[in-house]
């Protein structure tokens, strides 16, 4: 009968659902985590989940696996919304079969993955698995490459997030890899090609899984996590506020927001009159620089302990997302290396492939030299930076606040590598290089023909002339390299100006298969 029909319905969701998530309580709760459905819960908003594909099972018969079909596969997946915007997720349940990827689990990821693209809109993966399923043996590992070359056809089309919540180990990284961006939670997650035992036994080297590929070591040494959340809920928030700057999709706008910021100079704007210290060797925080710029001094920081001699940023001007992309003389005076380049490159052609507009802040002494870095490929991945700003067709904002010297001033948004609005402080320094050091080079051999005595006071005279025929923003203001020389306090009306000029740029390149970037 019907009604029999409909209590057997009943019956099967409260197994699907409620039995198997007291279990999953219980195992996950011991080990400091949340349950796949926790996670989901707090990451949408209350009531908007749907899930799908709760009664998928898996079809294997191998080592006994005929007796143990739970509902669902290990991993739960379904649409709903994050501040009233539709996301896909998908959350690895790691209290059935350790959450591992299997045939049919890797049925559950590809559909949802596959309806986010139809949707357009963003996909979540959680994270929390012992990887390929073993029971399942290669079927699994055909799942991870499916899922890296769906995760690759996203990339540029739908914003890709990856949450690791546990173990993500071997195959399983490559798809959080290539996603756009990755937090992973302290102590509970790690990520690794080869786990602890694999390294001991290839190489003798005895590691912990946290030391190996813990939150830390990726967010600040190996780059390979955006953000290390203090807990699974910290993750999450996370999240949800990087998901408010982002469109859903490549065709769509960014979410606008109320915007009350004053249209005249406010007295934090004079603030900026005094950021620049006197001395060019003196340091000061870039980061009060950009709360200045942005909507209510709110910013969000990617990446933000790995290569912080750059600053990566989200925020708003006027209500709409910019992306911003800073040096930071606070830490090795903002030079470049090759962390940065990569971590800024990566950024600036995301903001690209997604519409959301590029603000540069400049203060950059150069490349860092080095045989560590020339060896480590600084060349090859240093030319990062300079094709992602190249490739880049959104609109393109740079201020010069104080140094942008030799290769640092041509990729740092410059003029050059098509940047729309150049603007430059009067503290800027725009030169093949710094002062003291063009000194040692143009004049060697006058001061070596000087008696020693007189050294230091010529040395001083000819800084002072270079310094005021090629340290300041007007020689390159003389030529057009930078459109205005601005005062400091006025920075945020002629950002937000220009970034309102440009709404409507267009721009295309040369129609290609694709590019090739240095990688
Ligand atoms: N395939 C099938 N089942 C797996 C699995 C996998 N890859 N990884 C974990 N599981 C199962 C375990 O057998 C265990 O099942 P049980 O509850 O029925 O005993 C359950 O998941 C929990 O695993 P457990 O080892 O108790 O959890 P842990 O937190 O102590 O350790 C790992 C987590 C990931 C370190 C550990 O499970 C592991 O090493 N798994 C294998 C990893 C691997 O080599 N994967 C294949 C290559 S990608």
């Amino acid at each position: 009968t019907t009604a029999f029909r409909i209590a057997d319905l009943a019956a099967r969701q409260d197994e699907a659902v409620r039995i198997a998530e007291k279990r999953a309580i219980d195992r996950q709760h011991a080990k400091g985590k949340l349950t796949a459905r926790e996670r989901i819960g707090l990451l949408l908003d209350p009531g908007s989940f749907v899930e799908l594909d709760q009664f998928a099972r898996h079809r294997c018969t191998e080592f006994g696996m005929a007796d143990n079909r739970p509902w669902g596969d290990g991993i739960v997946t379904g649409h709903g919304t994050v501040d009233g915007r539709q996301v896909c997720v998908f959350s690895q349940d790691f209290s059935v079969f350790g959450g591992s990827m299997g045939e049919v689990s890797g049925e559950k990821v590809l559909k949802v993955m596959d309806l986010a693209l139809s949707l357009g809109c963003p996909v979540v993966g959680i994270n929390d698995s012992g990887g390929a399923r073993i029971q399942e043996g290669v079927v699994s590992l055909a799942y991870y490459a499916e899922l890296g070359r769906r995760t690759a056809h996203a990339s540029g089309v739908v914003p890709q997030i990856s949450m690791i919540m546990g173990p993500c180990a071997g195959g399983a990284v490559y798809a959080p890899a290539m996603t756009d961006f990755t937090v992973m939670v302290e102590d509970t997650a790690h990520m690794f090609v080869t786990g602890p035992d694999v390294v001991h036994a290839v190489t003798g080297e005895r590691v912990t899984a946290q030391e190996l590929g813990g939150a830390a070591v990726q967010s600040e040494i190996a780059g390979n996590a955006h953000h290390r959340a203090a807990s699974e809920e910290d993750a999450i928030g996370w999240v949800q506020t990087l998901l408010a700057y982002l469109p859903s999709n490549n065709l769509d706008p960014a979410p606008e927001y109320a915007d009350d910021t004053s249209p005249a100079v406010t007295p934090a704007d004079l603030e900026l009159d005094r950021l620049v210290p006197d001395s060019p060797h003196q340091t000061y925080d870039m980061a009060v620089l950009i709360a200045r710029l942005v909507d209510d001094g709110e910013f969000t920081e990617v990446h933000d302990a790995f290569a912080p001699n750059i600053i990566c940023a989200f925020g708003r001007i006027e209500g709409r997302s910019v992306g911003i992309v800073a040096n930071q003389p606070r830490h090795q005076a903002g030079v470049l290396d090759i962390d940065a380049s990569e971590k800024a490159a990566r950024f600036v052609r995301f903001c690209d492939a997604f519409s959301i507009p590029l603000l540069t802040l400049a203060d950059v002494p150069g490349y860092l030299p080095g045989t560590g870095q020339e060896r480590g490929g600084i060349i090859r991945r240093g030319a990062k930076l300079i094709y992602a700003y190249s490739e880049a067709t959104v609109p393109k904002v740079t201020v010069v606040v104080r140094k942008a010297y030799g290769g640092g001033y041509a990729v740092m948004g410059s003029k050059h590598l098509g940047a729309d609005a150049n603007l430059a402080w009067p503290t800027a320094e725009i030169a093949v290089m710094g002062a003291e050091g063009a000194v040692e080079v143009l004049y060697r051999r006058e001061l070596a023909a000087l008696p020693p005595e007189q050294r230091a006071a010529a040395r001083r005279r000819f800084t002072d002339e270079y310094r005021k025929r090629h340290g300041g923003p007007y020689l390159a203001a003389e030529r057009g390299y930078v459109d205005q020389v601005v005062t400091p306090s006025q920075t945020r009306l002629h950002v937000a100006r220009a970034l309102r000029a440009l709404r409507t740029k267009r721009q295309s390149l040369p129609a290609k298969k694709h590019g090739n970037i240095p990688l």
